[in-house]
């Protein structure tokens, strides 16, 4: 399988470094002036919101398969169309939480009454370019919880592009982007990220606690991020006839 990478940061090199022994063949990791070539098997979106709405649309309208991290760039509906549109086949990276093959399967039986999220991480990790300086204060002093955002899960996804993709996932998931809600509370204790994510609909429900390792050098991260993605380049070589690691898909 002929992979790239759009984007060279932190989760593409771990990526990198965790395939390094597997059968698959790394074309490249493409920054923002790189041009991305034609005829990968697989495009591994690990960059920004803003690469999925500039560069992955076009890459998808020209009949390119992706794998995508910047879930809640999927917050804009005009966004959310255009990239699964085609012809390009679109997977969503499960990222830092698990759950969403439940939430998907309760969907089916029509929509779900409740989804929520809520996120805990260590203040500093949380501060955002668009917080005044009383807020960002506080949150270095790191001796408060504080509630940062509570609301529509589209609209907390804005405000934390690079914590807040969870939020996302779960709306998607879920299909329920009217509904589903998201919570980020600023956590002096929280030396792990949890994500606690809910839903209901008529089958039953679906209550998951995530606690994530941050990255040692990249605290706003989730070590685990980079294995998910890991895990799902193996299930899409294994379910589209590549030569894969042994093992079996999980879907
Ligand atoms: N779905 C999830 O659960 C989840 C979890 C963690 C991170 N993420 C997302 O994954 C993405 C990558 O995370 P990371 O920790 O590796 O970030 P990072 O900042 O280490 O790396 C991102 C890289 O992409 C580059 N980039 C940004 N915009 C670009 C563009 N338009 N074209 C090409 N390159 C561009 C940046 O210069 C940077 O080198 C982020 O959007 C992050 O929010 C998702």
């Amino acid at each position: 399988m002929r992979i790239g990478f759009l984007g060279d940061g932190n989760i593409t090199g771990t990526v990198r470094r965790l395939i390094a022994d597997r059968p698959y063949d790394v074309d490249g990791a493409y920054a923002r002036a790189d041009e991305i070539p034609d005829g990968l098997d697989l495009l591994v979106e690990a960059a920004s919101q803003d690469a999925v709405r500039d560069r992955l649309l076009a890459v998808v309208a020209r009949g390119t398969d992706v794998l995508l991290l910047s879930v809640g760039a999927l917050a804009d509906a005009g966004v959310r169309e255009a990239v699964t549109a085609g012809p390009g086949r679109l997977t969503v990276c499960t990222g830092a939480v698990g759950g969403l093959d439940q939430v998907r399967a309760l969907r089916i039986e029509g929509p779900l009454s409740a989804v929520g999220i809520e996120t805990r991480k260590l203040p500093t990790t949380l501060i955002q370019p668009w917080m005044d300086d009383a807020l960002v204060a506080r949150l270095r002093a790191g001796d408060e919880e504080i509630v940062l955002a509570e609301g529509p899960a589209s609209e907390v996804t804005r405000q934390f592009p690079a914590s807040a993709n969870v939020a996302a996932a779960l709306a998607l998931a879920a299909d329920a982007w009217d509904i589903a809600t998201a919570r980020v509370v600023a956590d002096p204790s929280a030396k792990l990220t949890r994500h606690t994510l809910h839903a209901s609909g008529e089958l039953g429900s679906v209550s998951v606690v995530v606690e994530n390792e941050p990255t040692p050098e990249r605290p706003r991260s989730s070590a685990v991020v980079a294995r998910a993605v890991v895990r799902s380049l193996d299930d899409i070589a294994r379910l589209r006839g590549f030569e894969a690691p042994a093992g079996v898909a999980f879907s």
